[in-house]
């Protein structure tokens, strides 16, 4: 039986196995599964029962199975649906009414890495090497934030690329801009990437000989759609004035302090420091 999961505290994650206990999330023979503990963190802190989560590109379901298991309702959809519970649609253009979502996660492409289907509107279809790409992503965020409902979450798994002889695309960094002109970032998980693929062949030696690097994390990116009156006249996100959960949010399992862990001094001033403002030491910062 695959570990069970327990509630993550620091911004690094690493899994043993795309799923965990004995039922099944997903299909993790499916190539692009997303590790069923990322949703069950990420359910556990930002839903409660009976919420609706939906998940745009639904793949092989994990999110849904995961959603299930913690009694949350669950939408899936995507081009080329494997499963009868997962609608065919484009991420584009969900067949859902606005502010409805309680929750959502996307795990998209990551550039045409893998091949998800013969649809031409995949974005796996879409070279990161190209705007094409992330034009085609900020219409999915767009529809992301058009669902969800103000002052709940939304989260992003995704990795930069590489492929040798090209220039290096930093899509995460990419990513989080595009989704930051809508949602606060509430927090960036790195999470380890496990390819069973990079333990055969001579991938390693060749990375060496080429003098770059394989990709070794995901970005988990977890957003706040921003409460309709601190949104501006353009529907971007305005800078957050205050740290209350909104009215609905669910009742977390840890505070926001907490969460941050011991190293962030939070919104209010330093531990240790006296109120009064910053006054410099004198001495030099230290490195
Ligand atoms: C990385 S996989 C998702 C994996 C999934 N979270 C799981 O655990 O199995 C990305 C998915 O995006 C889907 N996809 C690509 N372009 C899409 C689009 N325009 N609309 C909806 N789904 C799309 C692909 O068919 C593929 O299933």
């Amino acid at each position: 039986m695959a570990k069970k999961p327990t509630l993550l505290t620091t911004t690094l994650w690493d899994f043993p196995s795309q799923q965990y206990g004995d039922e099944q999330q997903g299909d993790k023979n499916y190539r692009g599964a997303t590790p069923a503990y990322i949703l069950w963190n990420l359910l556990q802190r930002y839903t409660r029962p009976s919420d609706l989560v939906i998940d745009p590109m639904a793949g092989s379901g994990t999110t849904l199975d995961v959603a299930r298991e913690l009694g949350r309702r669950a939408l899936g959809y995507d081009l080329q649906p494997t499963r009868p519970d997962i609608f065919r649609c484009d991420a584009r253009k969900l067949p859902l009414q606005d502010e409805k979502a309680a929750f959502v996660f996307i795990d998209p492409p990551y550039s045409t890495h893998l091949e998800y289907s013969d649809d031409p509107r995949c974005i796996g279809k879409l070279d990161a090497q190209h705007r094409e790409y992330y034009e085609a992503m900020e219409q999915v965020v767009a529809e992301v934030d058009r669902i969800l409902r103000p002052g709940r979450h939304m989260a992003l798994y995704v990795s930069d690329s590489f492929q040798k002889g090209k220039p290096f695309c930093p899509i995460g960094f990419d990513l989080f801009a595009i989704m930051r002109q809508r949602f606060e970032p509430v927090d960036i998980i790195a999470v380890t990437r496990r390819n069973k693929n990079l333990e055969k062949g001579n991938w390693h030696a060749a990375a060496v000989e080429g003098n770059y690097f394989l990709r070794g994390f995901n970005y988990l990116f977890i957003m706040r759609k921003p409460e309709a009156k601190v949104r501006d006249k353009r529907g971007a996100a305005a800078p957050r004035t205050s740290a209350a959960p909104a009215k609905d949010a669910p009742n977390r399992p840890v505070r926001h302090s907490i969460e941050r862990g011991p190293g962030h001094a939070g919104p209010g001033r330093a531990p240790g420091r006296k109120p009064g403002g910053f006054k410099p030491s004198g001495r030099k910062p230290e490195r």
